[in-house]
């Protein structure tokens, strides 16, 4: 079975763009293995749009851009298979891709057999430059059968931004994965406007088809292909790597591998933190309580007060494990410190119960003891605070 667990990996697209090669494909499934990305469990070598020619060939076929790709994709694929990697593709349902080459509408068996004969074992499948006549669903069905067709096991990345309500139907037709919303861009408000998006679509998400909130942009600071605005902290950059790994979703790295800070490296590879992404329940995580964080407000205006509350700012999120573990995160998307909220009795554990909540925070690995009734920890600004925890019984 494909994609029993959120599929993890490295796309081209957050740092690359249209700048891709062979050699540079080729040097990012050396740093996946050398690096220890590989043994942490990011299989996945995905080169993203911009790989073709601008035309397909006499017989319809799709032509890598022989500049880019002199020994064609075959050769690619082998040498990343070389690798103990897998590879992956990029194509769209669309009449041309959003950077505007050739793409699959109409074309979407003889693509398929394309792929598999070139060893391709992930297709991500965008969706710009879609007729207006055309049935969206009805295309993914389409490449999804075309690709089963192949005989070939190819991971289904359906790409089509949260349009027409894919949590829906994406697991339906047979995709593994589907994102669910517009692309990231390498800033703070960016990410965080994805995780409140997709607060109430998590339970949708599970084993065999899981929603795709994007690549990460974690430690690109800024450099590449999607950097907007201002450039993340590290403790923004842990704060998108915690919250996509407390979400279960599919992570793929976007940064260049071989620039990459020490820090991003470690983090990227964080054990507790891929364990709970990779949890293999696979349950979705819950939303225990959404607030808004108090701020002085130094300078109020007439009818002001000297403080202002910021909504929806102040999240607790909590998820069941396996093996008796649960993970439980307070969310502070406001700019200054603030303690976030939460009833233990909220996630089921009332006051009465003879159980304690005991915690680990994953970011320090430091054992904060046994909770009861409910617990408030205070959390700075643009940062969260991350639990491990287990049920214990409480002594007399
Ligand atoms: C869309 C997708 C991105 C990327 C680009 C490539 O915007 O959402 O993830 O694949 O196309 O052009």
């Amino acid at each position: 079975m494909l994609a029993k667990r959120p599929p993890l990996g490295w796309n081209s697209w957050n740092t690359f763009g249209e700048h891709i090669s062979d050699a540079l494909i080729r040097e990012m499934a050396d740093r996946m293995v050398s690096d220890g990305y590989l043994e942490a469990g990011y299989e996945y070598l995905v080169i993203d749009d911009c790989w073709s020619l601008k035309e397909r060939d006499r017989n319809g076929l799709l032509v890598p851009d022989p500049a880019k790709f002199p020994y064609g994709m075959k050769a690619l694929a082998d040498y990343v298979h070389s690798r103990g990697l897998k590879f992956g593709m990029y194509s769209c349902a669309g009449v041309q891709t959003c950077a505007g080459y050739p793409s699959s509408y109409d074309h979407e068996f003889t693509d398929a057999a394309t792929f598999a004969s070139w060893g391709v074992d992930f297709l991500k499948y965008d969706y710009c430059n879609f007729p207006d006549s055309g049935d969206c669903r009805a295309r993914y069905e389409t490449m999804s059968l075309a690709l089963k067709a192949t005989g070939r096991e190819i991971l289904f990345s359906g790409c089509n931004w949260g349009q027409k309500e894919p949590w829906k139907w994406m697991a339906s037709v047979g995709a593994h994965m589907y994102r669910s919303t517009g692309d990231i861009m390498d800033n703070y408000r960016s990410f965080t406007e994805i995780f409140k998006s997709q607060l109430d679509n998590f339970c949708m998400s599970g084993a065999g088809c899981f929603n795709d909130m994007d690549m990460l942009t974690v430690g690109m600071c800024g450099s590449g292909n999607v950097g907007l605005g201002k450039v993340c902290t590290y403790e923004e950059y842990r704060m998108q790597f915690a919250l996509w790994c407390l979400c279960g979703v599919p992570l793929m790295m976007g940064a260049d591998l071989r620039k990459l800070a020490p820090e991003y490296q470690k983090l990227l590879k964080d054990k507790d933190l891929l364990r709970i992404d990779q949890d293999e329940e696979c349950r979705p995580p819950y939303l225990i309580r959404r607030g808004g964080v108090t701020i002085s407000n130094p300078e109020p205006k007439e009818g002001e007060f000297p403080w202002k509350t910021l909504p929806d700012t102040a999240y607790t999120v909590f998820r069941h494990l396996s093996g008796g573990e649960y993970a439980l995160a307070f969310i502070n998307l406001a700019p200054a410190e603030a303690s976030v909220h939460c009833e233990l009795a909220d996630l089921g554990l009332p006051a009465h119960s003879g159980y304690l909540l005991e915690m680990k925070d994953v970011f320090t690995g430091e054992n904060i003891g046994a909770k009861k009734d409910c617990f408030n920890p205070t959390v700075p600004g643009h940062d969260m605070k991350l639990y491990l925890c287990r049920l214990v019984k409480e002594s007399d």
